[in-house]
């Protein structure tokens, strides 16, 4: 019997996708090629990135915090095998769950390259054995992205890596060099700065995280130069000679000038990720890319072919996790002939270094291009009780509310624990909240949320402790 769904890709797009579509009661099957479920999110990229991050943090604290607060420990130390072998374990379990969801949901998995052959049929060609074709009413291409790479700089992942290798070295580099200022270089620059290492950024713009607002990215900078992360912005790295004991990256001006070289034992390119597409047959079926290589799809997922549908880092729109799972639950709901919807004016973005950054919806530079007045409130860390007596001051909420109707319209979050924060904007604005319902909610004392509650007080100048 065809299955009622395909789903190529099992990473949080495809297999939300595929569970979402297999509790409407349809006959789901889904096609991976690695050996673990999961896809880069787990496997590769949020959950062992994550559990570094939270290991080095706390590594960190050992070394200057715990003293400040009367806790002795012997003397602090580093297992770095250990550290990995933790990561490692908090992957199993994560690719393990993802095993037994399909069980639970009665999803049938099959391992191997997917191929849409044509529109219903997929064939998956294992590593060894047998290639078999699957006959299905609809497909979705959850494929997932791929490091970009850089011409002329050969990723060996050893000493040459993109966050794959980033994330499995098994000695601190002295220096590290990581090219790219964006979400990938800050996380695992942080990493290993805590453990030891000497991070040097160069990143192509005159500013770190494009697309977040300034005022957020400036004072976060300061506060990871402050940390012994060094920055060289507005600059390239042209060319990394490996030829001897340490790597020599050449850096030029972005604009081009003069030329240095900076000696480095690990370098870390981070420089975007582009769509995966490879192996998928969609030339041969016609489905239409954009220049960037994304498959285009229209408000409901649907490629140019009928019954191929795509959802994830492989169409447009932020690479993020949460992001390819709203899809794919939208899209099991679209294709079960439900109104499945993403909103994508209220989809949270989280920096997990210390301190955390989180957003959502429009900077302030967003709403001065598209000409929107607003209000700004603004709260710091500074003057929240709790963040004070946790020794956890750094940074601000601001939010930005519209001038006429005070509704929010973005808020932007720097501080610890800023990416849980953000839940509670995310809520608001999907329910249309004015900075005033905000400023009303009861928050519990003492709580770091708080100072949200401030920054809205903030929009109409009324904040308490400030
Ligand atoms: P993927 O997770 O890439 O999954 C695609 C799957 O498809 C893969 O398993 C692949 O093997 C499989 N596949 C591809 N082609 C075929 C084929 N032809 N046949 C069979 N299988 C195929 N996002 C966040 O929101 N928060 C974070 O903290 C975060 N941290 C990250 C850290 C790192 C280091 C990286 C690299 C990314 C991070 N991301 C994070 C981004 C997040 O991982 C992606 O946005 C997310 O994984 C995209 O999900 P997806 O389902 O579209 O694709
Ligand atoms: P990114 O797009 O976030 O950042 C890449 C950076 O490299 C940009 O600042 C860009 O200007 C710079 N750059 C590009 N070419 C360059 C060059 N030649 N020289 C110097 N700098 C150059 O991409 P990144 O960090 O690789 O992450 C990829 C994706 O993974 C992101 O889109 C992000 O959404 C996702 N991700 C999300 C995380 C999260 O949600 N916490 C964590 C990690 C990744």
């Amino acid at each position: 019997m065809p299955y009622d769904l395909v789903v190529i890709g099992s990473g949080p797009g495809g297999y939300v996708c595929a569970i979402r579509a297999a509790q409407l009661g349809m006959k789901v099957a889904v096609v991976e090629k690695d050996k673990t479920f999961g896809g880069t999110c787990l496997n590769v990229g949020c959950i062992p990135s994550k559990a570094l991050l939270h290991a080095s943090e706390l590594y960190e604290e050992a070394g200057h915090l715990f003293g400040r607060m009367g806790i002795k420990v012997g003397q602090r130390g580093l297992d770095l095998a250990a550290m990995m072998k933790f990561k490692d374990e908090g992957v199993e379990g994560n690719v393990k769950g993802v095993a037994f969801l399909f069980k639970k949901n009665k999803i049938d998995t099959f391992q191997g390259v997917g191929r849409i052959v044509a529109p219903g049929k997929v064939e998956v060609k294992p590593a060894e054995g047998k290639t078999e074709t699957l006959e299905s009413k609809a497909v979705v291409i959850a494929t997932g992205s791929d490091v970009a790479r850089l011409p002329g700089i050969d990723i060996d992942e050893k000493r040459v890596v993109s966050s794959t290798g980033a994330l499995v070295l098994d000695k601190v580099p002295e220096r590290l060099l990581v090219i790219g200022a964006g979400v990938i270089g800050l996380e695992l620059g942080s990493v290993w700065r805590r453990l030891g290492s000497e991070v040097i950024v160069v990143e192509f713009l005159d500013r770190i995280l494009p697309g977040m607002d300034n005022e957020v990215c400036r004072q976060f900078q300061r506060l990871l130069e402050r940390q012994g992360i060094a920055f060289k912005l507005s600059s390239k790295v042209t060319a990394v000679d490996a030829a001897g004991n340490r790597l020599k990256a050449t850096v030029e001006p972005a604009a081009g000038g003069t030329a240095e070289t900076i000696a480095a034992d690990v370098v870390l390119v981070a420089v975007g990720r582009g769509p995966f597409t490879e192996g998928l047959g969609l030339e041969a079926l016609g489905v239409n890319r954009d220049g960037k290589g994304r498959v285009v799809v229209d408000a409901r997922f649907a490629t140019n072919v009928p019954g191929i549908y795509a959802i994830g880092d492989v169409i447009a729109g932020p690479m993020l996790a949460h992001k390819a799972e709203d899809e794919g639950v939208a899209v099991a709901e679209i294709v079960a002939g439900q109104a499945g919807h993403v909103n994508y004016d209220v989809i949270p973005n989280v920096v997990y270094t210390y301190p955390e950054i989180a957003s959502v919806g429009k900077s302030e530079e967003e709403l001065k291009a598209d000409g929107i007045g607003y209000a700004v409130g603004k709260f710091p860390f500074t003057a929240n009780g709790r963040a004070k007596v946790n020794l956890q001051t750094e940074g601000f909420v601001k939010i930005l509310a519209d001038a006429k109707t005070d509704r929010v319209l973005g808020v932007h979050i720097v501080g610890a624990d800023a990416g849980n924060m953000i839940a509670e904007a995310a809520v608001a604005m999907e329910f249309g909240a004015a900075s005033e319902d905000i400023a009303r909610t009861c928050h519990a004392h003492p709580t770091l949320t708080e100072a949200v509650k401030e920054a809205a007080l903030a929009v109409g100048k009324r904040s308490i402790h400030m």
